[in-house]
């Protein structure tokens, strides 16, 4: 058990891989008897998979960016609430696919919501929690695209043009904080990847 809990988070574009090396990462740290929740935005609440399907939906092509960025942030609440914070309270590992920094990216820097507002709406919705690591799996959005598959979802349905500026709005985030985020290669051997992020993480682990 940790003194205080540690908060992970996994961040990319489409097709990047996060969520396996989420997985990954979490089957390392039960292994090591490390208590660990992993968990996945929007979603890992009852509630919160009910938005996801939601926002998911290839038929709700008629949502408004405002909309979209209230639902993620509705979702957000619930995880945060119910699943985030009481774990981090017990000093737990929380390890989440995805959180604020994804409503910067996809809402953001590619759907147009001014970063202020975002950032603002999310001091609401994150009471002050924030990830004290997060991993950027980097790939180049037509590759990462390709990789997503056939059966696309609403927002992997989105242009190409969008998804480049994701990746872009990623990349910035990370050079504005490099110490809390970092870039992994997503291309490239999967056991490479595995092993930086490992290091990293029990890196910060001898310092909590
Ligand atoms: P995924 O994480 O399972 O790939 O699916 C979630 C999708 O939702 C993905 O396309 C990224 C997108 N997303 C946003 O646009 N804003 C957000 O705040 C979050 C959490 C996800």
């Amino acid at each position: 058990m940790l003194k205080q809990g540690l908060f992970i988070t996994f961040e990319g574009p489409e097709g990047s891989g996060k969520s396996t090396h989420s997985k990954l990462l979490y089957d390392y740290l039960r292994k090591k008897r490390f208590e660990v929740v992993h968990t996945r935005e929007p979603g890992g609440t009852v509630i919160g998979e009910k938005i996801r399907k939601v926002l998911l939906d290839p038929k709700n092509k008629d949502m408004d960016v405002v909309c979209e960025m209230l639902l993620y942030m509705s979702a957000r609440i619930q995880i945060v609430k119910r699943v985030i914070l009481p774990a981090l309270k017990k000093g737990k590992i929380v390890i989440c696919d995805r959180f604020t920094d994804a409503t910067l990216a996809y809402q953001g820097y590619a759907g147009g919501i001014d970063l202020k507002i975002i950032e603002d709406v999310a001091n609401l919705v994150t009471r002050g929690i924030a990830p004290d690591i997060t991993f950027l799996l980097d790939i180049d959005t037509k590759l990462g695209l390709l990789r997503s598959g056939r059966d696309k979802d609403r927002m992997e349905r989105k242009s190409l043009m969008y998804h480049n500026k994701v990746r872009k709005g990623y990349l910035s985030i990370a050079k504005r904080e490099p110490d809390r985020v970092k870039i992994i290669s997503a291309v490239g051997d999967i056991s490479e990847a595995r092993e930086k992020i490992r290091k990293i993480v029990l890196h910060k682990l001898g310092k909590v």
